[in-house]
């Protein structure tokens, strides 16, 4: 019996045999056949993403690159002015113009105005020779001037004022056309155009400022306690997965479930409690759709054991 099992396995594998049978070639071609399909489908998907793929990258404007770090500042009142009275270049507004420019312009801009300032020496591009009439960016005007005080020129070293008194940025200018002997002056409508655009007339509160990076720094410095916590809740969550199953069913992040749960005691008190507190957060608080499908025992199990982990 068992050499007739030989014989017919010997057989079945007889190479002339399979030739001889064209039906027989199918099954030794097969595997080959298989083979094929398999990597030709997997080399399909491995390129599905390429085929989706938007070849032009989108473009993110970074927003906190845009302007320079926001200098900490306090509120302050910008009084109202009456912009005929002191665009009017006195010889007390300029000597008082003289006083400011040096104190907050001259390091840059130079004590003569030619842009020779210590600290303007390593800037691209250069702090502004007011002595220089061509190439300037917003213009020589009173008004162009008091625009460049009032937004900076972004992406130079050219900061905004906006928080100097209108009056004293007046005076300022008023200098600075005194160093460039002749300058361009503004129409009345030009002025009453400035007064409309920055409401002058009125003045405004501008206020209190601190730097973003600063801002987070607090924020998280706030939360760091809370957040080490959770993230240590988290640990023990998941460390229970495979002994309450309903974790795994339930919670997609461990460390942010407890985050979200340890900001509330509403969930602690009954299931129907529980039920609300996790779905008014989801899927953003570390739970997921599977929470729903969690039997009444499970809940329960689920909602005291995590009341005893976070505590
Ligand atoms: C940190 C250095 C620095 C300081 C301080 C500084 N500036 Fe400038 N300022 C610059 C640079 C750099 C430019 C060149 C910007 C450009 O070419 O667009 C500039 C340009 C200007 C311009 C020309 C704008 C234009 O239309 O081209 C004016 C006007 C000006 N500054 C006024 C002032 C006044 C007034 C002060 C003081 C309240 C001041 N700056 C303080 C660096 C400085």
């Amino acid at each position: 019996m068992e050499e007739l099992n030989n014989k017919k396995i010997e057989e079945e594998i007889n190479f002339k045999n399979v030739l001889q049978t064209p039906i027989r070639w199918f099954g030794v071609i097969y595997p080959y056949f298989i083979f094929l399909i398999v990597t030709g489908g997997l080399y399909y998907v491995s390129n599905l993403n390429s085929i989706n793929e938007n070849k032009i990258k989108p473009l993110i404007i970074d927003s906190t690159r845009l302007k320079s770090e926001l200098p900490v500042r306090m509120a302050v009142r910008i009084e109202g002015v009456n912009v005929k009275e002191i665009a009017e270049p006195t010889a007390e507004l300029i000597t008082k113009g003289r006083e400011l420019y040096l104190a907050s312009c001259a390091s840059c801009h130079g004590n003569e105005g030619r842009g020779d300032g210590v600290a303007g020496s390593g800037l691209v591009p250069p702090p502004r020779n007011f002595l220089n009439k061509d190439g300037w960016t917003n213009g020589m005007t009173l008004a162009d001037i008091f625009k460049t005080l009032e937004e900076g020129i972004s992406g130079t070293g050219m900061a905004a004022y906006e928080y100097m008194p209108v009056a004293d940025r007046f005076a300022i200018i008023h200098f600075i056309h005194s160093l460039m002997g002749d300058y361009p002056e503004n129409t009345v409508e030009e002025l009453e155009q400035l007064n409309m655009k920055y409401k002058l007339a009125e003045g405004r509160i501008l206020p209190n400022q601190i730097p973003v990076e600063k801002a987070v720094k607090i924020i998280t410095e706030e939360n760091l306690p809370n957040l080490n916590k959770a993230i240590a809740h988290g640990k023990v969550i998941s460390i229970n997965q495979n002994k309450i199953e309903s974790i795994t069913k339930a919670i997609t992040n461990e460390d942010v479930a407890a985050y979200y749960l340890s900001k509330s005691d509403l969930w602690r008190r009954s299931n129907n409690d529980f039920k609300e507190y996790v779905s008014i957060g989801l899927p953003a608080n570390g739970f997921k759709a599977g929470f729903y499908l969690l039997s009444e025992d499970e809940i329960t199990q689920l909602r005291t054991f995590l009341a005893d982990v976070i505590k």
